[in-house]
């Protein structure tokens, strides 16, 4: 595992986008697992300036993304793939057909992780891109879940939910349910880039990279990953 501590702002971005920029240059088809939440937003605003910049293009780019909640439609500005579209989609030339993402309005939900699953089964990811929860989780993989998961439905921890009523206007309205990727799914990646920045990510790093690898931090199964680098800011990595 590589561990790059940005000193600032500017240096966690741009570690980030360098690791990133590298697969797509090198593999114009590249297959992108995505993720949400505010720490990948640097990385997704630096891919928009290069591809203005560069003319990098994303035309025969395709992506997975990692998570939604349940029972947000895609018009609901908090749903992922609003976000998605928000942060990254709609500033560069990705073709929208060529973007996944699970469908939290699902009636069936067990039939809709069993339709991702069998996506991801079928698509190597060269990257995957993912943030860490203060309690560990990664897409939204809570402690306890086991490394051996595959797509399925999350009831959140109390911590994560309160972690994202920043988003919503009260921890009432905020969703309680999430249909996730699972974890020997994000194993399957050829490289995996983990962001993280904030004092309140600390324990969560220094258990990812220092801790024992136990499923109460799933976070950890990714010291068993071959090719993963963690790009941190200084307060996220204070505990190394
Ligand atoms: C989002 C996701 C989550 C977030 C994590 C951190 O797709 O998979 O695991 O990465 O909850 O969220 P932020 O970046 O908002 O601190």
């Amino acid at each position: 595992m590589k561990v790059r501590i940005a000193k600032n702002k500017q240096e966690f971005a741009e570690f980030a986008f360098e690791e990133m920029i590298d697969v797509i240059k090198n593999k114009p088809d590249a297959i992108l697992g995505l993720a949400t939440g505010s720490t990948p937003i640097c990385l997704y605003e630096k891919m928009i300036e290069d591809h203005k910049a560069n003319r990098t293009t994303y035309k025969d780019i395709h992506s997975f993304n990692l998570d939604e909640y349940v029972g947000l439609d895609i018009s609901n500005d908090q749903s992922y793939v609003y976000f998605m579209n928000d942060n990254l989609f709609k500033g560069i030339d990705i073709d929208k057909n060529n973007t996944n993402f699970l469908n939290g309005m699902a009636k069936d939900v067990d039939k809709e992780c069993a339709r991702y699953s069998k996506l991801l089964s079928e698509n190597e990811i060269d990257i995957q891109l993912l943030g860490i929860g203060s309690n560990g989780h990664i897409a939204f993989n809570e402690p306890g879940t086991s490394f051996d998961s595959k797509a399925h439905k999350v009831d959140l921890q109390e911590s994560t939910i309160k972690d994202n009523s920043r988003f919503f206007e009260s921890i009432a309205t905020t969703p309680t349910q999430a249909l996730t990727m699972g974890l020997s799914e994000i194993m399957k990646a050829k490289k995996v880039l983990l962001m993280a920045n904030g004092k309140n990510k600390a324990d969560a790093i220094y258990g990812l990279v220092k801790g024992q690898m136990t499923e109460n931090l799933p976070a950890s199964i990714l010291q068993n990953h071959p090719n993963c680098v963690v790009v941190v800011d200084e307060e996220a990595g204070s505990k190394l």
